[in-house]
C-alpha cells in the first residue's frame, strides 16, 4: 500500500490518486518492483491512498485539522486493505500517519504501523522537481530504488539484475 499526501488538480478532476505527473512516476515505481498498479490480483496488485481526500487549495500540504479529519477514514482503509507493507510518500503521510517529522533523515529506515512494516521514502513529486538537474535526479531516484528494494526483499519480489552503467 502506497499513502500520499492528497489530490491534486487531476486527482481532483478524475477522483483517483496519483494521475497526474507525479502519479505517472508512481506507476513506473510500481511497475519497476514487478507489480502493476491496475491489477486486481492480490499477488501483482497494490493499493494507493493518500492521508486527505479533498485537493488542498494551491497544492498546500493538508493542515494539522484536515489530516485529522481524513485519518480515521485513511485508518479503516488500512485495516479493511491488510497490507503486508506500507510505502509512505513523503514528510506528509509519514507525519500525520506516525507522528515522525523529517523524511529525509527517516528515509530508507524500516518503522511500523501497528504490526504493518512501514517504508518511509521521498515523494514522486520531490523527484520531479530536479528534472533540470540530471545528477541530482539520478541520486534521488536511486535513493528511493534503495527503499523500494527493501520492500521487495520483504515482500519475496524478484529484484532485477543491476543495469549497467
Ligand atoms: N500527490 C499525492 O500525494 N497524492 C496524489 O494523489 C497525487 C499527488
Amino acid at each position: 500500500m502506497f499513502i500520499g499526501e492528497g489530490p491534486g488538480y487531476d486527482e481532483d478532476m478524475q477522483g483517483l490518486p496519483f494521475v497526474g505527473a507525479a502519479g505517472q512516476l508512481l506507476t513506473k515505481m510500481i511497475a519497476a518492483m514487478g507489480l502493476d498498479r491496475y491489477s486486481e490480483d492480490p499477488a501483482k496488485g497494490v493499493y494507493i491512498a493518500n492521508i486527505v481526500k479533498c485537493r488542498p487549495q494551491r497544492n498546500r500540504n493538508p493542515e494539522q485539522g484536515e489530516a485529522d479529519a481524513c485519518l480515521p477514514y485513511l485508518r479503516r482503509q488500512i485495516e479493511l486493505v491488510k497490507p503486508e507493507a506500507i510505502i509512505l510518500l513523503g514528510a506528509v503521510p509519514l507525519q500525520y500517519l506516525l507522528g515522525i517529522t523529517g523524511i529525509t533523515k527517516n528515509r530508507g529506515q524500516w518503522l511500523s504501523y501497528g504490526d504493518i512494516p512501514v517504508m518511509p521514502t521521498f515523494h514522486p513529486a520531490y523527484i520531479l522537481r530536479f528534472s533540470n538537474s540530471p545528477q541530482l535526479e539520478r541520486e534521488n531516484k536511486l535513493k528511493v530504488w534503495d527503499d523500494l528494494k527493501k520492500v521487495m526483499a520483504l515482500l519475496n519480489l524478484p529484484l532485477p539484475p543491476p543495469r549497467k552503467q
